[in-house]
């Protein structure tokens, strides 16, 4: 499946087929293509939590007002965040990380966002995202289909997935085999509202 029909044919599911099960391999595929996703600087910021406890889930799908993708799911996968992984030291970001890369690079991320909390928590939500989509369009080109969730208490699935310090909850994202209607994109935003040139 190419990328553009990918995008066309995704919607966001939210009956799935709760007896289906997906292969560890399978798993590790959509897994490894969002590891594949772009981050600012190339930090390394994300932390992709996979339920896969059934108690875990049920929990969680408590603090997620009881929506019941989140244990319906073949795969729950929480992208949660590390506020902070701007600040550690960043060579590791970069293979090889040649010096000169280095020099340049640690001085211009301290600048751009020290002391900036709104910059840093912008920024790796950004991330988190692309991550997100890149896992969507992965699942729907591998023939199933995902929910882009932030339908939950932040600080409750924190709580249960013992969420480190100055980390934070994005997003999840479930993915399995939809039951019921299929929808349509049929609501693509008209152009002419969207799309401004050059400036508003
Ligand atoms: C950031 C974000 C969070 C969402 N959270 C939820 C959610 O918690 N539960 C849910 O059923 N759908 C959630 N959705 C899906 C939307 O409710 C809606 O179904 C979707 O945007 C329509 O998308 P479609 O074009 O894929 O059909 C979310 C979508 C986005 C983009």
């Amino acid at each position: 499946m190419n990328v553009s029909t990918a995008i066309e044919n995704r919607r966001a599911v939210k009956h799935f087929d709760s007896d289906h099960k997906m292969s560890r391999k399978q798993c590790e595929k959509l897994l490894s293509t969002a590891l594949l996703s772009l981050r600012s600087f190339k930090i390394r910021n994300w932390h992709f939590v996979v339920v896969d406890d059934p108690e875990q889930r049920k929990w969680i799908r408590e603090a997620s007002w009881e929506q019941k993708q989140v244990t319906d799911a073949s795969m729950l996968i929480i992208l949660c965040t590390d506020l902070e992984a701007w600040e550690q030291e960043p060579p590791h970001c970069w293979h090889p990380p040649p010096e000169s890369l280095r020099e340049f690079m640690v001085p211009a991320i301290q600048q751009y966002y020290n002391g900036l909390d709104q910059m840093q928590r912008d920024e790796v939500m950004r991330s988190c995202g692309i991550a997100g989509e890149a896992l969507m369009l992965s699942a729907q080109s591998m023939g199933y289909d995902a929910c882009p969730m932030d339908g939950f208490d932040a600080d409750a699935v924190g709580e249960l997935i013992n969420l480190p310090e100055n980390h934070a909850v994005c997003m999840f994202v479930a993915i399995g085999k939809s039951i019921g209607e299929v929808r349509t994109c049929e609501d693509m935003l008209p152009m002419e509202e969207v799309v401004v040139t050059d400036s508003f």
